[in-house]
């Protein structure tokens, strides 16, 4: 169990990137949503002891982080994939991981080569394992991540946007990878893409501004927005009148809207089931006009 209470984070010049954030996350899958800006990095280098706290308390596993002892301790337990992971262009992914797996001090030989040759099969990198890092693609690159977060089998793992400029497939392959370690521990991610989280996560929060906004499960963000999602299918024009335009889709008869709000009866609206975006688009409009969620 991660407990975190009253957490604020204010930069120098002013920034208050983490404005009193409450939050207990337990094993398994969590997701973090929220726009760019919102405060994910932040939080989570912060959980991940790197980074101090302006304000509040962080228990990792019964660690409590303000000591020297307890985050040494947390460490122990912890994985990080960070947004922006420095690869080593001329080392291979073996003998980047063996370099990794040295820090995190897995120091007899034999079990570390255990541990890598088990995490490239796992991450299915075992072929391409002697060719240099610069050879690989986005999506290998953040698989040797993974690898490198799951040395030492933490109970926490943290990863920050791993999909991140990966194609569909790579993206799908990847969500698949991370499902299957979470089982037994606690994984966080972030995302700004809410379809990264909607298969894997039955707990999350959705953060703006520095703030938690929704904290629960997916299913229960979707039924926010039910009774608000709609499709309207016009020759082209946007539908206007307070409605936020989801997505589009071109049709042979015209183009379909996908929108969110209270149609009003000069279009020709279908109700529709929402998705976990419709849910996620409406929490965050919903807070943007400052009525309640
Ligand atoms: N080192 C820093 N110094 C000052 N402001 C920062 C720093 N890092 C991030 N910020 C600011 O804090 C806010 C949250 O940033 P960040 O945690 O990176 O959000 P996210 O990961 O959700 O995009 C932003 O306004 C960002 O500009
Ligand atoms: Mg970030």
């Amino acid at each position: 169990m991660i407990t975190i209470s009253h957490l604020s984070k204010i930069y120098r010049r002013g920034v208050k990137a983490i404005d009193d954030i409450s939050l207990e996350i337990g094993t398994g899958m969590f997701g973090l949503v929220g726009p760019n800006g919102a405060g994910k990095t932040t939080f989570m280098r912060i959980i991940a002891g790197l980074l101090k706290p302006t304000t509040g308390e962080i228990s990792v596993f019964g660690h409590n982080l303000r000591s020297y002892a307890g985050k040494q301790a947390a460490k122990a337990q912890l994985g990080y994939l960070p947004q922006d992971l420095g690869l080593y262009p001329n080392l291979n992914a073996y003998e980047f991981l063996d370099y990794m797996a040295i820090l995190k001090g897995i120091t007899g030989g034999a079990d570390r080569r255990r541990q890598i040759d088990t995490l490239l099969e796992q991450v299915r990198l075992t072929d391409a394992a002697k060719r240099p890092l610069k050879t690989y693609s986005g999506g290998m690159k953040r698989r040797v991540g993974i690898a490198q977060a799951l040395l030492g089998d933490p109970r926490l793992i943290i990863v920050d946007e791993p999909t991140a400029g990966l194609d569909p497939e790579e993206r799908i392959r990847f969500r698949n990878l991370l499902a299957d370690a979470a089982a037994g521990r606690t994984i966080i991610l972030s995302t700004h893409i809410v379809e990264d989280i909607s298969q894997s996560c039955s707990d999350l929060a959705a953060m703006r501004g520095g703030k938690v906004i929704y904290r629960g499960s997916p299913q229960d963000l979707i039924a926010q927005a039910r009774g608000s999602a709609w499709t309207i299918t016009t020759q082209g024009e946007r539908p206007n009148g307070g409605l936020t335009i989801v997505s589009t889709l071109q049709l042979a008869t015209g183009v379909q809207y996908r929108v969110l709000g209270s149609p009003d009866g000069n279009y020709d609206a279908a109700p529709v089931e929402p998705s976990l975006e419709d849910g996620y688009m409406w929490l965050m409009t919903q807070r943007e006009t400052g009525v309640p969620a």
